[in-house]
């Protein structure tokens, strides 16, 4: 794993408003929620919906095709959304000076 600049601030982020965020060949779903920052696999598992397009739903993010919940934590599927499995969920920090995003890849 390697660390690399999202290309964003955290004060940049709304909470609870869901970015799309490509890291090189990576696309990642970026949300502020409750204060910390979290990125999952920007692609659905079901038919490939964009993560980064979804929106939250307590603590799950949310696919905007056929509403597959994901928890922001850990990427794991809920399981009263079957057509779902769990995606990658990444590590995300922010230097304490810059604000800057950085996040393992
Ligand atoms: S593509 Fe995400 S739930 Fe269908």
């Amino acid at each position: 794993m390697a660390e690399q600049k999202l290309g964003i601030r955290l004060d940049e982020l709304e909470d609870d408003t869901v970015v799309a965020v490509s890291v090189g060949e990576v696309s990642l779903a970026v949300v502020k929620h409750g204060g910390k920052v979290y990125a999952l696999d920007g692609k659905c598992t079901h038919e490939g919906g964009s993560l980064g397009e979804g929106y939250m739903d307590n603590n799950e993010l949310i696919c905007p095709l056929h509403s597959g919940a994901y928890s922001i934590e850990s990427g794991k599927a809920n399981e009263n959304t079957p057509w779902v499995s769990d995606v990658r969920a990444y590590m995300i920090r922010a230097d304490s000076a810059s604000r800057e995003l950085y996040v393992d890849v």
